[in-house]
C-alpha cells in the first residue's frame, strides 16, 4: 500500500535552521514497522534523515518517538495497524531536539541517576547472595520490565510544564528499588522524591501508562510511593 509519511525535520547545522515537516511516499508491505519505513527512507530516498535505533526488538528503547500523536517504539508499531493513509512522525515531545527525530536524553538519565537506581544496603553481606522470595520479587516485577525509552516521561504534561520534574520513569524506578525487600535506601531517596519537583508534581494524569510500551502500571507505583512517604514521614 502506498502511504504518505510526514516526518519532522530539523538540522541545527544548516545556515538558517528551521523546524518543519517533509513528506515521503513509501510503498509498504504487510508486517512492515515504522522503523522499517524509516530505514527505507534513509537507505533509498533521503540519507539525511536522522533517528536512533538499535535492537529492532523492543528491548533497547532507542527508537521511541511520537507516531501519529502517541509515543511509541518505532520497531513495535506496525504500519498496517495504524489504518492511516498519512502518518505523522515527530520526535519525543518535552525533550530538546538534536536533529530530526533524535532528542537530547541527558536530562532523562540525570533524573534517573538522582533517585539512586541501585540496591542500597549497608548491612554485612551474607555468605552467598541476599535472598529474595518469589512473592517479594513479584511486588517489583512490573517496573523491572522498564527499558528506559523515555516514552512515559515525554508524554507527561507535568514534565512539559516543569522541566525540573524528575518524571514518571524515574519515579517508577524509585518504586522498583524502594519496594525491593533487600533495599534499605528509602531515606536516601526521600529528598529527591518528597518535594514539588518529585512525587508531588505527579497529578495522576495517566498519560505515562498509555505511552509505556511494556504496559508498566506507572501511575499505581507512583501512588504507592506517595503513600509510603506519607506513612513514614508525616
Ligand atoms: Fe504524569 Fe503519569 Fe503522573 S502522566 S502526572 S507521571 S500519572
Amino acid at each position: 500500500m502506498q502511504i504518505k509519511f510526514k516526518i519532522f525535520r530539523f538540522n541545527p547545522n544548516l545556515e538558517n535552521p528551521k523546524p518543519g515537516y517533509k513528506d515521503y511516499e513509501v510503498s509498504t508491505q504487510p508486517g512492515m514497522t515504522i522503523l522499517d519505513v524509516l530505514h527505507e527512507i534513509k537507505w533509498q530516498i533521503d540519507g539525511t534523515l536522522t533517528f536512533r535505533r538499535s535492537c529492532r526488538s523492543g528491548i533497547c528503547g532507542s527508537c521511541a518517538m511520537q507516531i501519529h500523536g502517541l509515543n511509541r517504539l518505532a520497531c513495535e508499531t506496525q504500519v498496517e495497524r495504524l489504518k492511516k493513509k498519512m502518518i505523522v512522525i515527530d520526535p519525543l515531545p518535552g525533550f530538546k531536539v538534536i536533529k530530526d527525530l533524535t532528542v537530547d536524553m541527558d536530562p532523562f538519565y540525570e533524573n534517573m541517576a538522582r533517585i539512586k537506581p541501585y540496591l542500597i544496603n549497608d548491612e554485612p553481606p551474607p555468605d552467598r547472595e541476599r535472598i529474595q522470595s518469589p512473592e517479594d520479587f513479584h511486588k517489583i516485577e512490573d517496573p523491572v520490565a522498564c527499558i528506559m525509552c523515555g516514552a512515559c516521561t515525554s508524554s507527561c504534561p507535568s514534565f512539559w510544564y516543569d522541566k525540573e520534574y524528575i518524571g514518571p520513569a524515574a519515579l517508577a524506578k524509585a518504586y522498583r528499588y524502594t519496594f525491593d525487600t533487600r533495599d534499605k535506601g528509602a531515606a536516601d531517596r526521600l529528598e529527591v522524591l518528597d518535594n514539588k519537583h518529585g512525587l508531588w508534581r505527579c497529578h495522576t494524569i495517566f498519560n505515562c501508562m498509555d505511552a509505556c510500551p511494556k504496559g508498566i502500571k506507572i501511575t499505581q507505583h507512583i501512588a504507592n510511593l506517595k503513600k509510603k512517604v506519607i506513612a513514614e514521614k508525616y
